[in-house]
């Protein structure tokens, strides 16, 4: 039955066995609901699975780098296959000099994120075989991003500050190496945790707007690295990516524990969206969010500080009263890096130094079986006006 439903949806998307006026009628704002295409990469059908391993499980007994070696081959590695692929990962982070240049020389008010997006479009050019689209090269050069995208992040934020640079480490795992070249202190065994744990879970999610945006450029035989940005381009907006920054915001208007029933009941009368809450796909809750939470509970109490909690705890209980809304991943990441002592500035960059696995494999999988997305669109406008010649026009 499900089959013969997505055949149908194809059909009507390429108007198949319609007439036209028939194809423009099936319209669904947002592509809500729509299968726009086929992976194999990740489903959310009875729980996220990415390449079928369920998330809890990754969350809890695979770490970031093994989850990225996932994504980009299909398969977990071997022992033999993950110490090669590490020790890939160490040889690629070195950034171009000229590169860590530029990206510092950008004006100081740029946002992360675009500089972020440059710093990826300036690696294109010390690329030769930038064109080549084939899975080894798109899987090496994917491989590179990973590795110098948290150098790209770490060495604008600590130009920015003042800071001396950091340079990646050999002997650090992924999520302290990310995590000590922007604090530039060691990182103790929670902190590191933490933040691999919400790597893991940041790092692939279907056919969100953002991987959709790679696919699109992809499905043009652009090069990977135009698709990259494009896809930074989508995670940068608030309804997207951008929601985790605009989460802590929220969070230091609310202030205290005590304004937070009101803070949120005023702003649900507003008809304010409040980030953080809602998801197009998940109706029921974000099955990330939840593993997440636990980790800014252990956090906030070797912090000692409690109230950012009980915060969200009073903000969770309202909208779900109110709007029948749950957290979304976004919602706990703000606390969770809040506890890992990073600025807010940092929060969606970090999002794309997971994201950018999920989108690289999603890369490789329409390149490997491409065809061009090149959806209809449903005409508003007017149609056969008489047309005055300019002269004619006063
Ligand atoms: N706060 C208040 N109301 C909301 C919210 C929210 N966060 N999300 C949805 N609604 C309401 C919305 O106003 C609408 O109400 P009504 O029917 O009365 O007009 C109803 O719920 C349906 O909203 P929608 O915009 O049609 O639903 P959608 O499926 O397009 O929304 C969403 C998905 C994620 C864009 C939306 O929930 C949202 O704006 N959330 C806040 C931003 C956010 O947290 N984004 C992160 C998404 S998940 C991780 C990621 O991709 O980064």
């Amino acid at each position: 039955m499900a089959s013969a439903i997505i055949k149908a949806s194809q059909d009507v998307i390429r108007g198949k066995g319609m007439e036209p006026h028939m194809a423009e009628q099936q319209y669904f704002p947002g592509l809500e609901g729509i299968i726009a295409g086929e992976t194999s990469i990740s489903t959310i059908e009875g729980g996220l699975q990415y390449r079928g391993y369920r998330i809890e499980e990754l969350a809890r007994d695979a770490s970031f780098t093994e989850v990225a070696y996932l994504l980009l081959h299909g398969q977990l590695p071997s022992q033999e296959q993950f110490a090669d692929f590490k020790a890939i990962l160490i040889e690629s982070s070195e950034v171009p000099e000229p590169i860590l240049e530029f990206v510092r020389e950008i004006p100081l008010h740029a946002p992360p994120m675009d500089v972020l997006r440059t710093g990826v479009s300036a690696l294109a050019h010390f690329d030769p075989q930038c064109d080549d689209d084939s899975t080894d090269s798109n899987i090496a050069r994917a491989m590179r991003l990973i590795a110098q995208i948290p150098v790209l992040i770490a060495a604008r934020y600590r130009y920015i500050h003042a800071e001396p640079y950091v340079e990646p480490s050999s002997t650090l795992r992924f999520p302290a190496n990310i995590l000590s070249m922007i604090r530039g202190t060691e990182i103790d065994a929670l902190d590191e945790e933490a933040m691999d744990v919400s790597l893991i879970l940041y790092a692939e999610h279907e056919f969100n707007a953002s991987t959709f945006a790679a696919r699109v450029v992809t499905s043009t035989q652009s090069d990977f690295y135009s698709a990259i940005c494009a896809a930074i381009g989508a995670l940068k907006g608030p309804l997207h990516g951008g929601a985790n920054e605009h989460v802590m915001e929220v969070l230091e208007e609310v202030g205290s524990p005590e304004n937070a029933e009101s803070w949120v009941r005023t702003a649900l009368a507003k008809k304010q969206r409040i980030m953080g809450f809602g998801h197009r796909v998940y109706r029921d809750g974000d099955p990330r969010a939840e593993i997440l939470k636990t980790y800014c509970r252990q956090l906030a109490d070797k912090a000692g500080n409690e109230e950012l909690e009980q915060i969200a705890d009073t903000i969770e209980k309202v909208v779900l009263d109110e709007k029948g809304l749950r957290p979304n991943l976004d919602w706990p990441s703000a606390r969770l890096y809040h506890y890992l002592g990073l600025d807010v500035e940092l929060y969606t960059p970090l999002f794309v130094a997971s994201r950018v696995t999920g989108w690289a494999a999603h890369i490789i999988e329409q390149a490997e079986n491409n065809r061009l997305i090149r959806p209809r669109s449903r005409y508003i406008g007017p149609v056969t006006l008489p047309f005055t010649p300019l002269s004619d026009r006063g």
